[in-house]
């Protein structure tokens, strides 16, 4: 049985991973519009992990007596400036996210629920996953800099880490 604290704070946690997969799917559709193949690709599938990730927590918080409730979200920008950018604003809300996961862990060892701390390790790992390819994605960004061409060979080598990522 979940105490209040931890369904509320599992319920909070829904919306912020419901508020990453719009976003990364305002990142995808944006990718798609400017003809990037590869990059709407990858953005679409991280949007459906981010879906997958906020899916886990209903589940749980239902199965466990609560009631997983589903909020209203804020509607993402439409346009990202440049890919640096935008996977750079990736990044940075993986970071938070992960700020946000260590949270609950705390919250769970006061509240001594050791069956939610347990089940947020999956998290935990999901985290540092996707901090390390963002940076991964970000460092490449770097290296092709200006080059349109490295830009083409970017969009069609992220499509590999789609596989990776979904693996993960
Ligand atoms: Fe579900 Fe990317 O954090």
């Amino acid at each position: 049985m979940l105490s209040p604290i931890i369904e509320e704070a599992l319920n909070g946690q829904i919306k912020i991973e419901a508020q990453s997969s719009q976003i990364y799917l305002a990142m995808a559709s944006w990718a798609e519009v400017l003809g990037f193949e590869g990059v709407a690709q990858f953005m679409y599938a991280h949007s459906d992990e981010e879906r997958m990730h906020m899916l886990k927590l209903v589940k749980f918080i239902n199965e466990r007596g609560g009631h997983a409730k589903i909020s209203a979200l804020d509607a993402p920008p439409t346009e990202f400036g440049s890919f640096k950018e935008m996977f750079q604003e990736l990044f940075k809300h993986e970071v938070k996210v992960s700020a946000c996961i260590n949270d609950l862990v705390d919250i769970c060892l006061k509240e001594k629920d050791y069956a939610t701390h347990n089940f947020l390790q999956w998290y935990v790992s999901e985290q540092i996953e996707e901090e390390a390819l963002a940076r991964n994605i970000l460092d490449k960004i770097k290296l092709i800099g200006d080059d349109k061409g490295g830009f083409y060979l970017f969009d069609n080598d992220i499509k590999l880490l789609i596989t990776t990522a979904n693996k993960a």
